[in-house]
Order: C-alpha cells, then sequence, then structure tokens
C-alpha cells in the first residue's frame, strides 16, 4: 500500500481533512489518546494568543467567565449540575484526586476488577501501601458473554469491609462497557460508594450523571469529544464535595469567597497552568455535534456501526469468534489474535503493523488474556476499508 515515494496510500474519509493526522497513517487508535479537530485547535490558539496579550487581564477578569461557561456546557453534554463538576487534566489526575482525599483504614476494602486500567491500579496499591486497606479484584471473564456476568463478579466480591468500589465505565485492554447503571443502585444498596472511571466515556455514549448517579464520576473530554488535551473533568456527588480535595492544595483552599463552593474554588486553581483545553470544550462539542446532521446521537451511531462491521471482518479473517456480546460495545472493540501470538509478541506486531502497513493500532498487553489483543477504534474519518486492511496486514503477518 506504499506510493512510489514510500508513503501510504489508503482511501481515507471525506472528515479526515478536519483533523491533522497523518495522511500516510491509518489511524485506528482514536481511543488511546483522541485526537483533536484543526477547527478546536484552531479555537485553542485563539484562546492562547488572548491569554499572552495580557495575562493579568486574562487570568483576572477573563478566565473564570470561560471557565464556568465550559462548566455549564459539558454540565448539558453529561447530563449533570454544572455545580457538581470540577475540571481535571485527565482520569488518571480525576481518579486520584478522589483516592487520595478519602481515608482508608486496614480494615477497609476497596472492591475493583482485573480490567482496571494499569495507571489506576497503581493508584489503589499506592493507597493501599500507605493505609493497609485490601484491594479486592473481582475476576470478570474475558471472552464474555453478558453484562450480567460483570454484576455478578463485583457483587460477589462486596463485604461488610467493602468502602469503595473503582469501576471503569468503559475498560481500556477489553473495550467493554460495564452495566455501571446496575453496579451503581446494587452497590449503593449496600453502602458501598462507588467512583466510576469514565475515561472514554464522554462522546463515546450518551452520558447522564444524575442518572447513572455514583458518588465519584471522572471523564476525559480529549479522547471522544475530541477536546484538545488535558481537558477532563470530576464529578463528586454534592454531600461528599467537602471531603475531596485537589493534588495540589492551592488558594482555593483559605479563599473568602463565598459565592462558589469550596470544592469549585479548590479545584478551579491549582497554580499557574494553561486553562485552555478546558475552554475548548464547549467548541469541541458544537464541532463534533456539526459533522452529521442527526448531531452527536448520529455519530455514536455510526462510529458504534463501523466497529461493529469491522469486528466482524477482522475475526472473519482471523478466524476468531467475537469475545463479547455487541451490547457491550461503544466505538471501540477488542479481538483477540490467533493462538500463534501472546503477550510478549505485542510491541512486535504493534512495531510490525505500524512500520511495514503503516497502521496505527493498539495491541494490548493483557496479562489476564492468554491471547494477545487487538484493539480497534472507530471515529468519523475512518473507513470499513481501513479495517479490511488491517485485517490483511494482520492475515500476512500470521502467514509469516
Ligand atoms: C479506563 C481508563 N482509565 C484511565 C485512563 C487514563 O486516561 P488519562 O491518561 O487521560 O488520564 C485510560 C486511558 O486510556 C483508560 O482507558
Amino acid at each position: 500500500m506504499k506510493d512510489e515515494e514510500g508513503k501510504f496510500t489508503l482511501q481515507t474519509s471525506d472528515f479526515q481533512e478536519f483533523w491533522s493526522l497523518d495522511p500516510g497513517v491509518t489511524f485506528l487508535n482514536h481511543g488511546s489518546f483522541g485526537a483533536c479537530p484543526k477547527a478546536v485547535l484552531a479555537v485553542q490558539q485563539k484562546l492562547r494568543s488572548q491569554l499572552e496579550i495580557e495575562p493579568i487581564r486574562f487570568f483576572g477578569r477573563e478566565w473564570e467567565p470561560l471557565l464556568d461557561h465550559a462548566r455549564n456546557q459539558l454540565a448539558e453534554f453529561v447530563g449533570a449540575d454544572s455545580q457538581d463538576l470540577v475540571f481535571v487534566n485527565n482520569a488518571t489526575t480525576g481518579v486520584n484526586s478522589v483516592l487520595r482525599s478519602l481515608s482508608f483504614c486496614a480494615e477497609d476494602e476497596i472492591l475493583t476488577t482485573n480490567h482496571e486500567y494499569n495507571a489506576c491500579r497503581n493508584a489503589l496499591d499506592f493507597i493501599a501501601s500507605r493505609t493497609g486497606a485490601r484491594i479486592v479484584i473481582a475476576q470478570i471473564p474475558f471472552p464474555i458473554d453478558s453484562p450480567q456476568q460483570v454484576i455478578a463478579a463485583v457483587m460477589e466480591r462486596v463485604s461488610p469491609q467493602t468502602r469503595l468500589a473503582l469501576l471503569d465505565h468503559i475498560t481500556s485492554q477489553t473495550g467493554l462497557i460495564f452495566p455501571i447503571q446496575q453496579l451503581v443502585q446494587q452497590l449503593q444498596q449496600l453502602g458501598v460508594d462507588i467512583l466510576i472511571d469514565g475515561a472514554h466515556a464522554p462522546g463515546m455514549i450518551a452520558l447522564s450523571l444524575r442518572e447513572i448517579g455514583a458518588t465519584y464520576y471522572t471523564g476525559n473530554c480529549h479522547k471522544w469529544l475530541c477536546a484538545p488535551k488535558g481537558a477532563a473533568f470530576l464529578y463528586v456527588q454534592r454531600d461528599k464535595q467537602s471531603q475531596i480535595r485537589p493534588l495540589t492544595i492551592s488558594h482555593g483552599a483559605n479563599s473568602p469567597r463565598t459565592d462558589k463552593t469550596r470544592f469549585q474554588l479548590e479545584f478551579d486553581w491549582t497554580g499557574t497552568d494553561d486553562p485552555t483545553a478546558y475552554m475548548c470544550i464547549p467548541d469541541a462539542i458544537a464541532f463534533m455535534g456539526s459533522l452529521l446532521r442527526g448531531g452527536w446521537s448520529e455519530l455514536r451511531q455510526r462510529n458504534h456501526q463501523l466497529v461493529l462491521e469491522a469486528r466482524q471482518v477482522l475475526c472473519q479473517a482471523l478466524g476468531v469468534l467475537p469475545p463479547c456480546p455487541e451490547e457491550m460495545i461503544g466505538s471501540m472493540a477488542v479481538i483477540p489474535l490467533p493462538a500463534a501470538w501472546d503477550n510478549r509478541h505485542f510491541l512486535a506486531v504493534h512495531d510490525e503493523l505500524f512500520d511495514n502497513f503503516g497502521i496505527q493500532v493498539q495491541v494490548v498487553p493483557w496479562y489476564e488474556s492468554p491471547r494477545l489483543l487487538v484493539r480497534i477504534s472507530a471515529q468519523i474519518y475512518n473507513t470499513p476499508e481501513q479495517y479490511v486492511y488491517l485485517a490483511t496486514a494482520l492475515s500476512k503477518l500470521q502467514n509469516c
């Protein structure tokens, strides 16, 4: 698929021109870091210029209304009251902020699953090493037949000592949508607080934080909402907000202001930083929602359909079975590779695909799975042909 100059040429979508993505790369990994459209980056550049032209005026007068506007728009998008939302740089920070704010003791258990994202699992281990709290792991099978298996596996590990459950809304290594609402309901009935890591959820699936009703929820805006990097949020149930502090203590801690909660005063200012990624969230919502006549719901549906078709193509080409029902997939899907590869080959397979075929796709090293996993993403700039090309490339590698 290389042209005479050695560049990869594969038909891309008409939408690709809205992104800066290298046209020579078949980019099937929106999930890892998102990709921000040029139009949204242009807004960010304008905001940065506004800041640099008069930094004192910007931070003195302009910064807070811009931040509050972004918060209001985001609140509407994720179905929350803006009063319950603060910005953080990323979901990892959201998870850490909650875990490091709560006090645990040696009798406490924190429940999570074997699908937990490595960085957040490390945060749990850190808390455990400091406090003596025990990390309890619910074993969720993969391949999996139904969302009920997730509920059963999690609920089985709840005990009278369970203080908190850290659960992913959409898992990283396996791309599964967990039945979060039912889990929240059942855990809350047993008095367990829930921290949801929704790193992939905003923009991939329709969200109503009000309906989910979790105690804490963090989500990234730089992945599927397509905001610039460093844009994420933390939602905290109102009666818990006074306990949750940012990782960096700054001016908000003793601010005499009474027009905002201490929760927002503290998280809104954690020291001088570039806040423009947050301020672009309304533009990202508007831009992505304008690409198709049916707005966000059509976009989400289209990405979902594309990834399902792509999964089928790949499973057929590789002779493997889909590892989960369609209802557990948003716009990322994971395909277990044939037995010839295992986790030791993850970097080699990734590099072969990138170096020899110009394909950027997530090859997942997940030691819970005996099979090496490939995770594909579908965003509007992708086309069905790109996944056929991936299937061809993997089949060629398999036969080498
Ligand atoms: C489930 C999950 N949690 C957390 C993260 C971390 O996101 P970030 O690096 O933006 O903090 C990811 C990233 O892919 C993820 O998949």
